[in-house]
């Protein structure tokens, strides 16, 4: 079924593409992923199932995902008020067509994409982060329910899909942005108010104990080019790994803007040297590189996806050949998924209330933007 629906999709993308493909011998210019495998290199995007499920633009989203990018991590299909309907009530439904459920292939491996899972415990209460049922009953639950919970859960989920997905982000944005006294400078979540900072511990052991062979990181944002926040998260990290929990790496975000620089020796060096003093990895986890747009209202379609000036799209290109110049270049670099398969699929319109769009390596019409071509370059760089 996935064969056929994606084939449909793939001719019309790569007739759609084929004037911007082919290389001047007529064969059909290697891919993002196909430069990617040659470094030996992670490169994902970050997707609804329903897209993919639904197929969407006659099989020009998922021909675009498979044939670009060989990492997949769904956007929030795998958060737990998507996931943890109950206390011990769990809908795998959606996620099964991608991970594909016990003993089943899904929509990934159909298409040779390895799998992100983010994420496990999304380490804050505002927002999309926890379950609306644990919003509301979780207030008097004691310590020893909350855990038997929270570990039930984490081996219901790692458990179902055990050697299907790479890498998790195990927990996210437990760092708070103001200043506190908490170990960490930590948020007061539910969990740390449950548990103290050990539910970030248990989280790594349990997922752990569930896949032993999944790359096992914590994920932040704002910590990119140093700072108080970055130094919380090592802090963080150090601690975690005396305790015993099975990190493998730090999760960077980089949801970064058209101005963002970034060079040897700089912040954003230095951390991920800090990081590799610390025997971890990292990943770049989130990346999307924001552009001022015309403002539009919400609700317009062109909303986010028109330029305050052009010339920013190749400001955006220099800005993403640097990260992936860093990246491909350090030592403990386990791979970049960008955050939105294109500038039409992007979050950032709607987080900037229509003031900046357009982040992403492809445009609403699914064609490569300066930006592709930047980062292209840079993996064909040996
Ligand atoms: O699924 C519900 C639906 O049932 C409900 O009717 C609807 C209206 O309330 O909300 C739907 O949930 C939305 C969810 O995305 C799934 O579509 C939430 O409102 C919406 O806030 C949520 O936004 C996501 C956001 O995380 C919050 O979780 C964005 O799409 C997603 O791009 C963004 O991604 C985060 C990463 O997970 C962590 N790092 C930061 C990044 C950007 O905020």
């Amino acid at each position: 079924m996935f064969n056929e629906l994606t084939m449909l999709g793939k001719v019309t993308l790569s007739l759609g593409l084929i004037g911007t493909c082919l290389c001047a011998l007529g064969q059909p210019a290697p891919r993002l992923r196909d430069l990617a495998k040659a470094r030996r290199f992670n490169i994902g995007s970050a997707m609804p199932v329903s897209n993919l499920r639904q197929n969407i633009d006659d099989g020009k989203y998922a021909a675009l995902a498979s044939s670009e990018f060989n990492l997949l991590e769904l956007e929030n299909d795998l958060k737990p008020p998507a996931i943890w309907v109950g206390p011990h009530e769990y809908h795998f439904t959606d996620v099964d067509f991608i991970v594909g459920g016990p003993g089943q292939r899904g929509w990934a491996q159909e298409h040779g994409m390895k799998l992100r899972g983010h994420v496990l415990v999304y380490a804050r209460d505002e927002g999309y982060t926890l379950p609306q049922w644990l919003k509301s009953s979780g207030a008097s639950m004691s310590k020893d329910e909350a855990s038997e919970l929270l570990h039930d859960y984490i081996h219901a989920l790692v458990g179902r899909y055990r050697g299907k997905v790479a890498m998790w982000d195990v927990a996210n944005e437990a760092i708070d942005d103001r200043p506190n006294q908490n170990p960490f400078n930590l948020r007061n979540s539910f969990w740390f108010r449950k548990l103290g900072p050990e539910f970030l511990v248990m989280a790594f052991k349990w997922a752990h104990e569930a896949d032993p062979k999944a790359e096992l990181y914590y994920n932040e944002y704002g910590v990119e080019g140093g700072g108080p926040k970055a130094q919380h998260m090592l802090e963080l990290a150090k601690w975690l790994k005396q305790q015993g929990a099975p990190i493998t790496g730090l999760g960077l975000q980089y949801h970064i803007d058209w101005k963002t620089s970034i060079a040897p020796g700089d912040g954003h060096y230095q951390l991920i040297d800090e990081i590799h003093k610390l025997r971890l990895a990292y990943m770049i986890t989130e990346l999307d590189v924001a552009v001022p747009v015309q403002k539009l209202p919400a609700g317009d379609p062109n909303r986010g996806l028109i330029p305050a000036d052009p010339e920013d799209l190749n400001l955006q290109a220099k800005t993403y050949a640097a990260v992936f110049q860093m990246a491909l270049t350090s030592r403990n670099c386990h791979g970049i998924n960008i955050w939105g398969l294109t500038d039409r699929h992007s979050w950032i319109p709607g987080f900037s209330q229509g003031r900046n769009g357009l982040a992403t390596l492809f445009d609403k019409s699914y064609l490569p933007k300066p930006a592709l071509q930047a980062v292209e370059d840079v993996l064909k760089r040996k």
